[in-house]
């Protein structure tokens, strides 16, 4: 879980400072995303270095669901009879939402590429104009698309507070204290995280970026 996680942190960290150069303007964002899609030429053809992400991010995502299954399917396993009365369980809110968080964030990300890659649900749609397509996307009159993308940026929020929190304790972080620190970092990381994929749509909105 820790590592394929890991892999998918590196790639909303690479995410979302590219989301953040729109503050750049038109030209210069439309350029980043045509740079992304030439990105180790002449070695790679066009959109090779996208496709290879692509691969590894799916991989990387049905490697992270399965060992979620097997995790909980031994934790089953591991107490065959169930409670009778079962207690609210212990942890916090983020542990306790880890399941249907995932499921939240997989139907957004499958909303968010038709979307914003192939451009079918966005009112431009236009592949290699990115700019306007954020901008038509996060329209006022569109303010539902915002409210969705808060919803499902939240509950990335609350899954990766709880998933690095959980990654730092699996991959070292067991000295006195250490759980204190692990759950400091993975707060501030998530509240960074969140704040900054919300400013390309709350900008949208409000009309700082058109
Ligand atoms: C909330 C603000 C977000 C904005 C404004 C945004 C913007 C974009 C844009 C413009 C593209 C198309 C890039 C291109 O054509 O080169 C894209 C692709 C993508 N985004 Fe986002 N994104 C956001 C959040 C997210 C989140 C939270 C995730 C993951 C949970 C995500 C995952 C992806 C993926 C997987 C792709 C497809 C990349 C590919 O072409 O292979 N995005 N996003």
């Amino acid at each position: 879980m820790a590592v394929t996680g890991i892999l998918l942190v590196l790639f909303l960290i690479a995410h979302m400072l590219g989301n953040l150069k729109i503050f750049t303007g038109a030209t210069s964002f439309d350029h980043y995303a045509h740079w992304l899609r030439e990105l180790g030429a002449p070695l790679l053809p066009s959109a090779g270095f996208l496709w290879i992400q692509r691969v590894g991010l799916l991989t990387a995502v049905l490697l992270h669901i399965g060992a979620a299954t097997i995790l909980a399917m031994r934790a089953r396993a591991a107490r065959p009879v169930r409670y009778a009365h079962r207690k609210k369980v212990r942890g916090s809110y983020a542990a306790r939402t880890m399941r249907w968080g995932g499921v939240i964030i997989l139907l957004f990300v499958i909303y968010h590429i038709l979307d914003l890659t192939t451009g079918t649900l966005n009112p431009v749609g236009d592949p290699s104009r990115p700019y306007a397509n954020v901008v038509a996307d996060f329209a006022p009159e569109r303010w539902y698309v915002t409210a969705f993308y808060t919803l499902a940026v939240v509950a990335l929020g609350f899954h990766l507070r709880h998933g690095v929190f959980s990654a730092l304790r699996s991959l070292g972080q067991q000295t006195p204290g250490g759980e204190q620190r692990a759950r400091l970092v993975a707060l501030v990381f998530a509240v960074v995280l969140c704040a900054g994929y919300l400013l390309v749509p709350f900008a949208v909105l409000t009309g700082l970026v058109s």
